[in-house]
């Protein structure tokens, strides 16, 4: 196990711990139970960029420490203290936050799991959503509280959680600003799973485990691909996938393709319909 050190100097809000190829990222500010505060926005995105090009991770899962996943934006810091800037200056702190909040995470390098472990509301779902994919505890709590404190769930928040929710149950939450836990999540499509608390971590350790069997550029790939095709026509999506297809097999530098219908074809030695080809035996 290794550990990198906190990126920013002095800086202590977000944790990573790197074990088996998985880096636990973990927003450690459980005190203020996780809230965002740009200090945390912008560790969180110096740990994202040094862990993309980082051999030691296959595969990222972000979480809280603590009680909660993150209470979502710091109100004292994000919004009262940024009242008094410029719009220039405050333009400056939303534009790096969005960046360590969904730009990055949305066409990450490497597969990205968000792992909710407690309190899940309003800006914390822009990197939930931002995830490839989430396990939540089956007793979190989340909500777009933002209608409470009379704002709209803004910075992209709305936009996410429409991209993940139905219409009905998106203008439920984001107008009652009522809360749900993680099996309701679960049936609503806003996490993949919900678990109990005791199998959070295990669970999540075993799809990171699967994740990591796989072809790293072909999961790149699928996952980039996965979010562009939503809102093209289907005539884009087509010519956009067979380029997709084309360029994997020029960047692959194992070859997954080749070796994978040998180990199939020829050797007959494993069956891709059940379980991925042998990543260590033909290079
Ligand atoms: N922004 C700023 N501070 C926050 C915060 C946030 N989003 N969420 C929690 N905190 C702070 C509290 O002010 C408190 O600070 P203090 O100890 O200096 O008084 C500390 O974190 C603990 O919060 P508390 O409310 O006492 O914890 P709790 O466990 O009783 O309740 C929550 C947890 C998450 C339900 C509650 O803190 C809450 O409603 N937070 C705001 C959630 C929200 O509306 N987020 C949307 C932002 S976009």
């Amino acid at each position: 196990m290794s550990t990198i050190p906190a990126p920013l100097p002095g800086g202590n809000t977000v944790l990573v711990e790197i074990a088996d190829r998985v880096a636990w990222v973990t927003m450690n500010r459980p005190e203020k139970r996780n809230a965002i505060n740009p200090t945390l926005s912008f560790e969180m995105l110096d740990v994202f960029e040094a862990l993309e090009s980082d051999a030691r991770c296959g595969v990222v899962v972000l979480t809280g420490a603590g009680e909660a996943y993150s209470s979502g934006m710091d109100l004292r810091e994000y919004f009262r203290a940024t009242d008094k800037l410029s719009y220039d200056e405050r333009l400056k702190i939303m534009r790096r936050s969005a960046l360590a909040q969904w730009k990055r995470l949305q066409y990450y390098g490497k597969p990205t799991i968000a792992m909710v472990n407690g309190w899940c509301f309003g800006g914390a779902f822009n990197s939930l959503i931002a995830c490839d994919l989430a396990i939540a505890a089956d007793d979190a709590t989340f909500g777009l509280s933002e209608i409470n404190w009379g704002i709209i769930p803004a910075g992209t928040v709305t936009k996410a959680v429409a991209s993940v929710m139905g219409q009905r149950d998106a203008m439920y939450y984001i107008m009652t600003g009522e809360t749900f836990d993680g099996r309701k999540a679960a049936a609503m499509g806003l996490v993949n799973e919900a678990v109990p608390r005791a199998e959070l971590r295990p669970r999540v350790q075993k799809l990171a485990a699967t994740l990591l069997e796989k072809n790293p550029m072909a999961l790149r790939i699928a996952k980039h691909a996965t979010r562009r095709v939503r809102d093209m026509p289907w005539e884009d999506a087509e010519d956009y996938l067979f380029a997709k297809l084309d360029q994997l097999r020029f960047l692959d530098p194992e070859k997954g393709r080749e070796k994978g219908m040998a180990q199939f074809l020829d050797d007959k030695s494993y069956r891709p319909g059940l379980a991925a080809y042998r990543r260590d035996s033909s290079s």
